[in-house]
């Protein structure tokens, strides 16, 4: 599974090959993205691109069976399934369909392919055969192609293509990063929170997402500043002292550094010990791939450490296998 995320280069280089062959001509009064697991958290990623850029449209993310009742018209819809099989993401889909045209798909294939091109809705088509959380930049800067090609960019072409040298530059740095921080994590063999501060809070979700998918561990997000107003109460007198703390902190940045290093003497002060993960990078796009990376990297390794196969994930399957009827109307 580790050359699913070796890869990341030549996805980035992907979508750079196809920077420009979708775009539309309307003037959204959002953007919505919308998706489940590793699918749903690309939009995660568009929407705090597109909060740190000035005057660029607002992104809403959807991960849910049902479509909120104020979408359709003039939003601009990215529907994204890796597998193009997830009964959650059809259903907001055929439910779309019957309300705006501006819709465009991220797949590999399945029913969602089909059906997008039935109805001759814009496809971008991924690299197949991988695991959905791994085709993270190709499907992120698939639709970050579009959104500027269309005159509503959050991340130019240019950038995208300081992000590959950049991958290409630091991955053997984010594998040494991965495996000290595995290492680290199994040694202590404690739960874990991810803990951060904004913007980064989609760091430390698709962190948790990673831990629970490649290491089969349940982990706990915690975001300051929101932290400091509830979280911060609960590790007064915890049912259990059984955690560790994996901080992520963007040195960049001066504010969210300082409220990173009161929340780091906070848990230490209480006994908790603390992993570091210092992102690197010039740009956000930069910090986010380099910190997902490490994160991704990292859960696989742990899994290896605990003899377990990072790639399976047999719960998520044997709920797709009743979710339907879960979900009928
Ligand atoms: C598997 C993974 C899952 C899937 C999710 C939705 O690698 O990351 O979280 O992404 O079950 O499936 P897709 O992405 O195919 O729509």
């Amino acid at each position: 599974m580790e050359e699913y995320y070796l890869g990341w280069i030549e996805q980035v280089e992907r979508a750079l090959s196809r920077w420009g062959s979708v775009s539309v001509s309307i003037e959204p009064r959002l953007v919505v993205v919308t998706g489940m697991g590793g699918s749903g958290v690309v939009g995660d990623y568009v929407e705090v691109l597109s909060s740190l850029k000035e005057g660029s449209l607002p992104v809403l993310v959807v991960k849910d069976h049902s479509l909120p009742g104020y979408i359709g018209g003039n939003d601009l819809v990215f529907v994204v399934s890796y597998s193009g099989n997830t009964v959650e993401t059809l259903r907001v889909f055929y439910r779309l369909v019957e309300k705006t045209r501006n819709i465009v798909v991220v797949t590999s294939n399945g029913v969602l392919m089909e059906e997008a091109r039935k109805r001759n809705l814009p496809v971008l088509e991924v690299i197949k055969g991988i695991a959905p959380r791994t085709a993270l930049p190709e499907m992120l800067l698939n639709i970050l192609g579009v959104l500027d090609t269309s005159g509503y960019t959050i991340v130019s072409k240019e950038e995208a293509v300081g992000l590959k040298k950049f991958l290409e530059d630091s991955m053997s740095d984010a594998m040494d990063k991965a495996y000290s921080l595995a290492l680290d994590i199994h040694s202590l063999s404690k739960n874990l929170v991810i803990a951060t501060h904004s913007p980064l809070q989609v760091l430390a979700v698709r962190g948790k997402n990673e831990f629970n998918e490649n290491s089969k561990i349940p982990v706990k997000v915690e975001v300051i500043p929101e932290w400091a107003h509830n979280d911060i109460v609960g590790w007064e007198k915890p049912l259990t002292r059984d955690w560790c703390v994996l901080l992520i902190v963007d040195p960049d940045d001066r504010i969210g550094s300082r409220l990173a290093g009161f929340m780091e003497e906070y848990y230490r002060s209480r006994g908790f010990t603390i992993l570091k993960l210092l992102l690197k990078g010039t740009t956000m796009i930069e910090k986010l791939l380099y910190g997902s990376l490490v994160l991704g990297l990292a859960s696989v390794k742990l899994a290896r450490l605990r003899g377990l196969d990072p790639l399976a994930t047999e719960s998520i399957a044997m709920y797709k296998r009743v979710v339907k009827e879960l979900i009928r109307d």
